[in-house]
Order: structure tokens, then sequence, then C-alpha cells
């Protein structure tokens, strides 16, 4: 069992674990090496599973059938470090200052599972016939949109069954007050490649005769929002919930103003689509964003060339009930319709993840068959939260994604609890990423006496 969770924390943010990159391979082994023991010294059987690139460590905390079970996801890989420059120390040696421990996947996503697993050595200490039943799931392939876990999924459903499932992978708004995430955005991403002449030309000889593949494809893309700031592809829209009154209610209760967030972003005004403020934007309505593009010369100096192609990195976060195959072919369709005739267009196969949307209970659209003991998970959750950190928690729909919580759902028939750790200092997928030691000491606290009461159901 962890008795120093910072140490625990280091030892595991030491492990350079980017799934994205092959050439960390010994790292994604190590990273995985440390949490499986990590959950074998918490006596719990633990399996390996390989998939076709980094394998998903499965574990289990058997007990009496009786008991109620909890399946807690997370992920051991982390995003690429670089620019390796802008860090103030290095991102796989972490350090601790300012009440914050730095370090690549410090927040995203190891800081949290080491709340969870210092939590249950603690209690399984103290109450060694816990009558609880815990399933493990740690991927490794998270940050590169899990492509292993749906087949992973379909092929051990049985194995998974559980009561429900308990996640930190998501954001808070500040170390004071925890937010227990209602909804996840879905992803709907594709390239976009758009060709002109054979090959690279003189911007003189031929410059006039031709289309420019880059002024093509920036009147593609510019064509692709309206002047409302609104996604001006037909049919986008037509799937977005609503927004509940107990969810503005509940934005109303966040402690930051548009002031401050403004400041923290360093933007001199907003920019959300109409019918939504920027807070409700960000959690509530779906967006299309470019997320790079490329063409034609961009080194040093200038270069009169028309190039031969240029392209565009494309992805939509989507809302309730908008789904990833559907969205992704409306903009596909609008991108090739609006392709002039003097280029080609190309569109990669569409990378998907649906959006998640769970109900607390006791509000008008709180599913009539959500179970008993999910039910009761959040009230467990609310008094534990608020015991520990003071303040009960916001329930509240999050802007980032985790698609296989959709999955888990359509596939398991899983529901999750999802109680966020992260603060929007902690620089997820950024330099200097880090996670907050007051939320790491309150957090194990919660999360002890909410693993007391989940069994007791
Ligand atoms: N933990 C994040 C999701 C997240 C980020 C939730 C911020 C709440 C606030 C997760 O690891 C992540 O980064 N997901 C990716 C999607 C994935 C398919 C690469 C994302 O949201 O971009
Ligand atoms: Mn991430």
């Amino acid at each position: 069992m962890i008795h120093d969770p910072i140490e625990a924390l280091t030892n595991y943010v030491r492990c350079p674990s980017v799934s994205a990159d092959s050439s960390y391979a010994d790292g994604l082994n190590a990273a995985r090496e440390f949490a499986a023991r990590q959950l074998q010294d918490l006596g719990f059987e633990v399996d390996i599973i390989k998939t076709p690139k980094h394998p998903i460590i499965f574990a289990e905390r058997g007990g009496d059938p009786s008991w109620p079970c909890v399946l807690i996801y997370g992920h051991y890989d982390v995003q690429p470090a670089d620019p390796f420059e802008l860090w103030d120390s290095p991102a796989f040696e972490p350090r601790v200052r300012d009440s914050r421990i730095f370090g690549r996947g410090s927040a995203d996503n190891k800081g949290p599972q080491i709340v969870h697993m210092t939590a249950l050595g603690r209690v399984l200490t103290k109450y060694p016939e816990l009558p609880l039943r815990i399933k493990y799931l740690i991927e490794g392939e998270e940050e590169i949109g899990s492509p292993s876990f749906k087949g992973f999924l379909n092929e051990h459903k049985d194995r998974l069954a559980a009561d429900m499932v308990l996640v930190s992978d998501t954001g808070s708004p500040s170390p004071e007050q925890i937010v227990v995430t209602t909804g996840l955005r879905g992803l709907a991403g594709f390239e976009v490649k758009v060709r002109g002449p054979k090959s690279d030309l003189h911007s003189g000889v031929h410059g006039g005769a031709v289309m420019n593949p880059l002024q093509a494809l920036m009147q593609i893309c510019s064509s692709l929002h309206g002047p409302d700031g609104r996604v001006n592809v037909p049919g986008f829209y037509d799937d977005v919930l609503p927004v509940f009154q107990w969810e503005q209610d509940e934005l109303a209760r966040m402690p930051t103003t548009l002031e401050e967030y403004k400041d923290f972003l360093g933007v001199p005004e907003f920019h959300s689509a109409d019918g939504y403020t920027p807070f409700e934007a960000l959690r509530f309505g779906p967006t299309l964003e470019f997320n790079g593009v490329g063409g034609g010369y961009q080194g040093e100096g200038k270069k009169t060339v028309i190039p031969s192609e240029a392209f565009a990195k494309i992805s939509c976060r989507l809302v309730p009930n908008q789904k990833g195959r559907d969205i992704a072919e409306l903009v596909m369709k609008a991108i090739r319709d609006r392709c002039p005739p003097s280029v080609t267009v190309e569109v990669s196969d569409p990378e998907m993840g649906d959006p998640y949307l769970v109900v607390p209970p006791g509000h008008e659209n709180t599913p009539a068959d959500q179970s008993p003991f999910f039910a009761r998970a959040f009230t467990h959750a609310e008094k534990a939260i608020k015991g520990s950190f003071g303040t009960k928690p916001i329930y509240l729909r999050e802007g980032g994604s985790i698609p296989i919580i959709s999955d888990l759902k359509e596939v398991v028939g899983l529901d999750s609890l999802l109680i966020g750790l992260f603060t929007p200092e902690d620089n997820l997928h950024a330099p200097n990423e880090s996670f907050h030691l007051g939320i790491l000491e309150k957090a194990i606290s919660a999360f002890e006496e909410f693993f007391v009461d989940l069994a007791s159901g």
C-alpha cells in the first residue's frame, strides 16, 4: 500500500509513458509495471491484457457476489512533453514547489490514480473485510484516442460487470471547489488535404492560371463558421440537447468570473457562438476547431511559390445528443461540397467518440431507470467531498473528452461517477503540468470515506 502518496506519484511520473511516440516503449512498460505493482500490493489479482499497442491492466478484488462492485478507470499513458525547453524543471523528473508537483502526467492522469490507490490502501488496511468488490481498468492508449478499447470491451464485457464506474480524469475550478462531472464532450476529427498542380509552381510563371491549394483550403475552412460564431454546416446543431435549468443553476455557482477567465487566457475578448455565453459554450456547446493548418513555404525569408498541396487538421467537440459518426459525415460532406472544381480534396477516415451525459438523482430529467446504487453513490460522493473540502461539489458538464466513458455505457451498460481533481492551472497537455498537493491530500481523505460508504450500499 502507498504510505507516501507524493513519493509514489514521483515514481509514477518518472516513468515517461508517452503513448503517441514509439520511442517511449520503455516508459510505457515502466508505468504499467508501476501501476500493476500498486494493485498487487493492495491484494488485487492483476492481469495484463495485450492489445495491438499498449496493454491494458485489469485487476480485481473479488469477494461475495452479493457485495456491490465498483469499476475504477484510469490511464497510465501521458501526452508528449515537448516543447521541453518551456518546462521550468524536467518533464519526467518531478519536483515539488508552490504546493504542487510538476511533471508530465502528474495531473492527467497519474495524480488522481495515486489518490484512489492511496485511499484504498488506507481503507483496506483498516477494514480488511470491507464488503466491496473492486475492479480496475488502467489503459495505456487514452491520449491517442483509445484505439484498442472498444474491441477490448466487446471481448471482455462479462469480466467488467459492475454496479458503476468511478473515474477521476476531469477538472474542478479550484483546489477549494470540486466538480462532479455530469457530461463529457465527444470528438470527431479528421484531416483534409487539398491538391492542386502536380508539383509546386513558380508563382510568377504560372500564377493566375491555377487555383492555389492554400487559397482553396482557406476558403473551405473559413466557410465552416458563420459571422455569428456558429458552425456553418447544415444540421450541425440539430441534435444538441438543450441545457436544463438545474445545469444553469450549477454553472452560476462556479467561483471564476468572466474577467478572471479572460485574464487567465490572455485574450482581448471572448469569441463564442451566438446563443452561448463563454462559460456555457465550453461546457454545453459543440465546436469546430482547426488544430493545425499547413502548406507552402514555412522557412525563413520569402519564396514565391504556389504549393502543390495544403492540409488542415480539424476536430469537432460534440455535446449530447450529437453522434460522432453523424457529425463527422455532415462536416466532411460540407467540405467536399465547398471544394472549388479547380482543385481536389481528400478527407481522411474520421476518428470519433460520442459525448456522455449523466444526470444526478433528483432532477426532472434524471432517468427513471437510474440504479439506486448509482444514485446513492452521488450522495456518498457529495458527503465525502463536503466533509473533506468544506464545500458541496458543483455538478457540471465538462468541455474535455474521455470517449471510452460513453463506450462503457454503450457496451457494458455502466454509468460513470466522474470526480474532477485537476484545476485549470494544472497545464494539462502543456509545459509545466502539475498536480495540486492540497487536492491530493483532501481527495485521499474524501475517497477513504467514499469507499467505506459505497460498501454499505
Ligand atoms: N483527461 C483528459 C480529458 C479532460 C481534459 C477532461 C480536461 C476534463 C478536462 C483526457 O486525458 C484527454 O485529454 N482527452 C482528450 C481526448 C482523447 C481522444 C485524445 C481530449 O479531451 O482532447
Ligand atoms: Mn489528457
